[in-house]
């Protein structure tokens, strides 16, 4: 997603958020270029193309911001590798969501196709680990691991319940703990186990981010149902083509009369909504309030996020974090 794509208060709050980060977030960038060469043609390509579309480098400003408040040296290229590790992941979800749009251009694998897509995702997942391995850090390759194998969990779980309309809150939340919050949680966490913050510090910012990372997801999935596509830079209304049952529709379903609910099986389960099935299944939605009970979990969730940086002294980049949790719950709003 370009940054120009999005509404212009969330640009503005994440361009405030990288503000202590600025220089190194414009280093990220040389990073991504300089590592991820290698000298075969297709994936120089192809990583040059999906890097260079851009995307919000939500990730990398959240490590290296996480770095400043443990007073770690994990710095631009650390951050480069948490942003390869996240397109490594879109690049696969793409060829599992069959994703024919990713900020605001063709997807990967509609241009290159699904197997090149997979195996170039794989090749940044070699490069964002070389560069954790360098540091020589057993811990860090234990977290790093560790946050690999939950995304991919999570995304795995995910596909064993499409069309599945008994997926209830519990799953859900399992479900993006894995495929999204895995990652925030390392990216935040990295640089404290860096410094030797100790457990407890290391714990305050790894919980941190994985409170964020849901948020974050919750806003996303109910931006899928109310935003644009040009907003967006990727489809919208995917999930429930996809026969994904995501928290603005648990909560609706939850709430629906047995009519109600019998229509939002039927969208679920045949997992090609219609424009007016879509518009259906969306006012059902609007009638038991599920968008607005999943940015309400957002925000529940940002704020014991919030809540986790006390034991970190005041600073500008404490604050920006917090903005951090607040931006990523309220990109639905
Ligand atoms: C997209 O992440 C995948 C989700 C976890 C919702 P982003 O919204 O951070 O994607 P880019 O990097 O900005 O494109
Ligand atoms: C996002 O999955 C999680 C990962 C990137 C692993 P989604 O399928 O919900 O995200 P979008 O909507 O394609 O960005
Ligand atoms: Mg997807
Ligand atoms: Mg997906």
């Amino acid at each position: 997603m370009t940054r120009k794509a999005l509404s212009n208060e969330s640009t503005f709050m994440l361009d405030r958020i990288c503000i202590p980060v600025a220089d190194e977030l414009s280093g990220v960038e040389g990073f991504l270029g300089e590592e991820l060469v290698s000298g075969i043609e297709t994936i120089d390509s192809i990583t040059r193309y999906v890097v260079r579309n851009g995307g919000k480098r939500v990730r990398p400003a959240l490590m290296l911001l996480s770095a400043r408040v443990s007073g770690a040296k994990s710095g631009p290229r650390q951050a480069a590798a948490i942003e390869m590790l996240h397109t490594a992941s879109l690049l696969h979800d793409d060829v599992v969501d069959d994703a024919a749009v990713r900020r605001g251009l063709p997807s990967a694998r509609a241009r290159w196709g699904n197997q090149v897509s997979v195996l170039v995702g794989d090749f940044l997942l070699s490069r964002a680990s070389r560069i954790f391995v360098e540091e020589g850090n057993q811990r860090i390759m234990r977290a790093l691991s560790e946050a690999i194998g939950r995304t991919t969990e999570g995304e795995l779980l995910e596909i064993a319940h499409q069309n599945d309309a008994s997926t209830d809150a519990a799953l859900y939340m399992r479900i993006i703990q894995g495929k999204t919050a895995a990652l925030f949680d390392f990216a935040a966490r990295a640089p404290a186990i860096s410094a030797g913050l100790g457990t407890s510090l290391e714990e305050s910012l790894g919980l941190f981010g994985f409170e964020v990372g849901q948020a974050f997801q919750l806003a996303d999935d109910a931006l899928d149902y109310v935003a644009e596509e040009s907003r967006l830079g990727k489809a919208s209304g995917t999930d429930l083509r996809e026969g994904k049952l995501t928290y603005p529709l648990i909560v609706a379903l939850e709430r629906s009369s047995a009519e109600e609910r019998a229509s939002i099986r039927d969208a679920l389960i045949a997992g090609k909504a219609t424009r007016e099935e879509f518009g259906r299944i969306r006012s059902i939605i609007d009638l038991h309030g599920g968008i607005e009970a999943t940015l309400r979990l957002a925000r529940e969730l940002a704020e014991r996020a919030k809540g986790r940086l006390s034991s970190f002294k005041p600073s500008i980049e404490r604050d920006a974090l917090a903005m951090l949790a607040d931006y990523s719950a309220e990109r639905g709003e």
